[in-house]
């Protein structure tokens, strides 16, 4: 039996603890109630008679042995932890800086955007990113089998076989906007909408499946094609100095007659080339007349811009995606 004591106690020296989840192994293994001292403690019965007074008193040492290395490592762990504590608690330390962050370069674009349009008049106006058929198409007099209707273009939420019940898609223009203001509100009215567009289209440096306009709606009597030149080349002034070079070219939309486009230079005087900002033009009549707006009493004209356009030209960026990957090399450079 005392061979058993001896070899306990070569346990209890050489148990291995070097943090305070090993200590409580210890403590388990050693002393708790069901541990091995208290467990050989209970063998004094099979002890000789003569044995016993001997067998309790290495018992007793191999108690204390175990209590005092646990009592030992206990404090010295105690000791370190406060030892952490105070390099925290040393108010003299220089506090880490937390990062700074900023506004994303869309962002920015869209308020100086804004900014402008305020200055101009413009109030401004939202709607839903998922629009029906009739908003997103119909009412702005695409005809019915136009290819922007195509699932090769759109993303479509809801598709119906049933002629009454129309389908739902994610707007592929800001344009719809037009038609819930009008329905909403008579002339005049002078209104940006900016938002989140989609289109069915491959990733590649020059496209995205997402993508962000500011479309704009100038309702009232007596509004001309040369309104919206003069407020268009304000805008390119504005926001890209006086010196900006920039053209006005005929385009075509089924909701606009007659239909402009604006294109922006891109690059130094020598070297560069022509990048579209935006698509515009005078109101057709249909678009009134769908939205409920008297198109003998009222003329006006629209646009709708492209605000990663405008932004890669005051940047000078030359993928889209950077964009949308939120990669914190090309984020910081706009704070
Ligand atoms: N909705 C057109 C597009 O996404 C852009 C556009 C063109 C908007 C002419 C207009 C407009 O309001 O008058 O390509």
């Amino acid at each position: 039996m005392l061979d058993k004591v001896e070899a306990l106690k070569k346990e209890i020296e050489s148990f291995p603890v070097s943090n305070s989840d090993e200590l409580e192994n210890f403590r388990l293994e050693f002393l708790s109630k069901n541990g091995k001292i208290q467990s050989m403690f209970k063998m004094i019965g099979q002890v000789a008679k003569e044995d016993k007074a001997a067998f309790g008193k290495s018992m007793n040492d191999l108690k204390n042995l175990a209590q005092d290395r646990f009592d030992e490592l206990q404090s010295s762990f105690a000791s370190s932890a406060t030892a952490e504590r105070s390099a925290i608690d040393d108010i003299t330390l220089t506090a880490p800086l937390s990062p700074v962050g900023s506004l994303h370069p869309l962002t920015q674009t869209l308020e100086e955007m804004k900014s402008i349009f305020y200055r101009l008049g413009f109030a401004i106006s939202h709607g839903p990113e998922i629009e029906d058929d009739f908003h997103n198409f119909t009412a702005l007099n695409f005809p019915p089998n136009h290819p922007a209707r195509d699932e090769q273009d759109t993303f479509f939420v809801r598709k119906s076989d049933d002629p009454k019940v129309d389908d739902l898609v994610l707007r592929t223009h800001t344009s719809p906007v037009q038609i819930r203001l009008m329905e909403k509100q008579k002339p005049p009215i002078r209104a940006i909408m900016p938002g989140r567009v989609y289109r069915n289209e491959a990733v590649s440096p020059k496209s995205y499946f997402l993508f962000h306009q500011v479309e704009a709606l100038y309702v009232d009597e007596n509004v001309s094609v040369a309104d919206l030149k003069d407020t268009l080349i304000t805008f390119a002034k504005l926001m890209y100095g006086n010196d900006v070079k920039y053209r006005l070219r005929p385009g075509f939309f089924p909701f606009t007659e007659p239909s402009l486009e604006m294109d922006i230079w891109w690059g130094s005087k020598e070297k560069g080339k022509w990048l579209e900002i935006l698509g515009s033009g005078m109101v057709d009549p249909n678009v009134f007349k769908a939205a409920g707006v008297d198109p003998e009493k009222y003329t006006g004209f629209a646009w709708g811009m492209g605000v990663e356009r405008i932004a890669i030209l005051k940047h000078g960026i030359d993928d889209i995606r950077s964009f949308y990957e939120n990669d914190i090399r090309f984020l910081e450079q706009f704070n």
